[in-house]
């Protein structure tokens, strides 16, 4: 590690002087300014004395011509983060002459990068070389790319070296993103709520939009475009006819202009009834030639505006959306209609396989697999169609979707939810990292072993003609974006992986915990270990053992396993984990409702046995018996109990283990990340208890010796009523 390297070019002494100053003044009052979480990780805070020379020897000028939006932002962001790091701002030059310079452009931007005849073929069209280099006798950093978009994720990454006290030199690295469409999804709708958002408002002021262009969607495209994101539907899949309306397209036009130097192209969801409702026609019917050329017709609108708009996002014959099935055609037909619209501009339709009809299916997990699989081969080219990563909902865990591996004929995006629906919205703390994972990971043996969900949307499995994966956003109007700290990191995880699906969890959180706190291996190795653990401490506390969408009726916060209410039995946790006096847990065995037939006759074979399905699937998969045995040699009903109080004792462990990390943070993120772990630690104890004390009254065994019994009756926390949540679209008739 280099730290006492001199900088060999004149450094003017009152630059030295006030580094010195800066330098002191952080490393004796560190964490004495309050920080409010807007920087995300995109922190340049000056990098600790030991860095500094040997940082500001790397970046002396900074070679290449700006002669681009894209270039320019790119430029900008180097000047700021190297400016902010090493507290000197390299001098913008024109020609080489320093030893330490940054060069940066594609081959035809700069001559430079030309004459450097560098391997570019591994960076695609996205993608970049960064490259320690000798220029006429200087050492240099190239940050080149095929495209001046690759430049700006260049400078992003050259900046993350710094950022995370990586040596500058010596650098050989080739980055090019795996999928192609890496799209965040904001269900965020047109009066400023956001469907399932917590973290305040919508980021979008419809209102004062196009007019007013809030700075903070620069830095919403800055953010993005750090972490490889290139595209944004800003309105929620549950859409409004009225964001097709002139006015509103203006508006998403004054977006796409701030998004377009960062790479990122704007989607909008489409309303499939939009032509009834906004185009005066009698009919939605996707083969009816009025509704065609209407769609057209409003594609053809749309790309006068925004000449890149990327496409649009359907929600279709789900939850009471409309769709072609009201006309009795296929997901394929609606899909195509719109797929001819945006096709002649270069847009693609993102088609939802989340659906959830109005007539109860046997079993909801089959309901997708059922309605698409058939469909395979019949979609348009510029179609994708976007797949949860597992069939019920963004549960704390869930088994792959089945429609991985069964669609070779159509490409698959894997949806994943960044805001944390189901895992206790934004006061609990849970790092999904290590859940996609699990996704990306799993084995579909579609082509027998090693054809997993990673290679099924790498479009490896299958060559599919497009790829992508979409995150369902958590950012909001919140100063720190996300409504808390620690939820930043799932918007950066989900980022990192769209670009390489293949990066582990850890190192992901690693970064970032980095950037956003702290370098000091004293604080980053207990804050990534209690990361790591978090999502499973989740799922131990709410839904152990494969057990599923336990959650207090439509908000979801809170328990609510006994819950048999509303309008159809599928929304109600009774019926998915099914207890009764023998046991509990969804039979989706041959015996049952056979779901397991879905999945490659290997994968089926295993979840069709009690005794071959993990155990963290078991109760997705089986009823089991109370007194059945365990790997651990308990019975169920004794490590269910375990499972929810390791899920309690976790979170406890969290808490201390912040509690010891308050000198390497800022005041106002330490207390509130320290107050939201005393939330969910009350949380994960109401769960357990309340969870516990409903499934006893089937098992009618007592806890184990050892373990604390509820603390109040079951009646008692079937009464707690949360009548207002953030993020519930349907807040009426909760409580009495
Ligand atoms: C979940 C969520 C809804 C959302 C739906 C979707 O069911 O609760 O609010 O609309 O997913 O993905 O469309």
């Amino acid at each position: 590690m280099p730290t006492s390297a001199q900088p060999s070019y004149p450094v003017p002494r009152l630059a030295v002087f006030f580094i010195a100053l800066l330098g002191a003044t952080v490393a004796n009052a560190r964490y004495a300014f309050a920080e409010d979480g807007y920087e995300l990780w995109l922190r340049y805070h000056p990098v600790e004395s030991q860095w500094s020379a040997t940082y500001r020897a790397a970046a002396t000028q900074l070679v290449g011509a700006a002669n681009s939006a894209t270039l320019q932002v790119a430029r900008a962001e180097l000047l700021r983060g190297i400016g902010g790091l090493t507290g000197t701002q390299p001098p913008v030059a024109e020609n080489l002459t320093l030893d330490g310079a940054i060069v940066f452009g594609t081959p035809q931007s700069s001559r430079l990068v030309a004459d450097l005849h560098l391997d570019l073929r591994g960076a695609g069209a996205e993608g970049y070389v960064i490259r320690s280099v000798s220029v006429a006798g200087h050492r240099a950093t190239v940050i080149a790319a095929n495209g001046d978009v690759g430049v700006l994720y260049g400078a992003f990454h050259f900046l993350r070296l710094m950022q995370t006290r990586q040596a500058p030199d010596h650098l050989d690295i080739t980055s090019a993103p795996r999928l192609q469409h890496r799209v965040l999804n904001h269900w965020d709708n047109l009066d400023r709520t956001v469907e399932r958002g917590y973290s305040g408002g919508s980021i979008w002021d419809w209102f004062s939009l196009p007019d007013y262009l809030n700075p903070r969607y620069t830095d919403y495209a800055r953010a993005c475009a750090s972490i490889g994101i290139n595209g944004t539907v800003i309105t929620s899949v549950n859409a409004s006819a009225i964001a097709l309306t002139p006015r509103y397209i203006e508006k998403a036009a004054a977006l796409a202009n701030v998004f377009r130097p960062y790479g990122i192209r704007v989607y909008v969801s489409a309303r499939f009834s939009a032509p009834v409702e906004i185009g005066g026609l009698k009919t939605a019917d996707p083969l009816d030639p009025s509704v065609r050329a209407w769609w057209r017709a409003k594609a053809n609108e749309i790309y006068k505006s925004i000449p890149d708009f990327g496409g649009f996002l359907v929600k279709a014959n789900s939850e009471g959306q409309p769709g072609p099935q009201d006309y009795h055609r296929t997901h394929a037909d609606g899909a195509n209609m719109l797929a001819d619209a945006v096709g002649p501009h270069g847009g693609i339709v993102m088609w939802r396989a989340f659906v959830y009809s109005q007539d109860q299916p046997d079993d909801r997990a089959k309901q997708a697999y059922s309605e698409f699989e058939p469909l395979d081969g019949q979609f348009r080219d510029n179609v994708l169609l976007q797949v949860k990563n597992g069939a019920i909902d963004f549960q704390p865990r869930e088994p792959f979707h089945p429609l991985f591996g069964a669609m070779p004929k159509t490409p698959l995006m894997l949806e994943v939810q960044i805001t944390k629906e189901y895992l206790g919205l934004n006061t609990n703390l849970a790092y999904l990292g290590t859940m996609w994972e699990e996704t990306l990971s799993a084995d579909t043996y579609a082509h027998g072993k090693d054809s997993t969900v990673r290679n099924v949307i790498e479009g490896s499995l299958h060559a599919y003609r497009q790829t992508g994966m979409a995150g369902v956003a958590n950012v909001g109007a919140d100063r720190n974006w996300s409504g808390s700290h620690f939820d930043q990191a799932n918007w950066y995880a989900f980022g990192r992986l769209a670009w390489d699906p293949a990066v582990s969890a850890g190192p992901i959180a690693e970064e970032w915990v980095r950037m956003t706190f702290s370098n000091e291996p004293a604080f980053v190795k207990p804050v990534v270990a209690m990361m790591m653990g978090s999502r499973e401490a989740v799922v131990d506390y709410m839904t152990p053992l494969g057990l599923h969408h336990l959650m207090a009726h439509g908000h979801h916060y809170g328990p609510g396993p006994w819950d048999a209410s509303g309008p159809r039995a599928d929304q109600t946790p009774v019926y998915y984990h099914r207890a009764d006096a023998k046991g509990v847990g969804f039979d989706r065995t041959h015996t049952g409702s056979n779901a397991v037939a879905q999945y490659a006759p290997e994968v089926a074979a295993t979840f069709d046995s009690v005794e071959k399905t993990p155990e963290k699937f078991l109760l997705w998969f089986h009823h089991v018996p109370w007194d059945y045995k365990l790997a651990s040699g308990r019975t169920l009903w004794d490590d269910l109990v375990v499972h929810y109080n390791r899920g309690v004792r976790v979170v406890g462990d969290m808490r201390n283990t912040w509690a010891g990390l308050s000198s390497f943070v800022d005041e106002e993120r330490y207390r509130q990340v320290a107050d939201f772990l005393r939330i969910q630690e009350n949380d994960a104890k109401w769960w357990r208890d309340a969870s516990l004390a409903y499934f006893q009254t089937f098992s009618k065994r007592p806890l184990p010796k050892g373990f604390p019994a509820p603390e109040h009756s079951l009646e008692y926390y079937e009464a707690i009523c949360v009548p207002f949540v953030p993020g519930d679209p349907s807040p009426s008739s909760r409580c009495g």
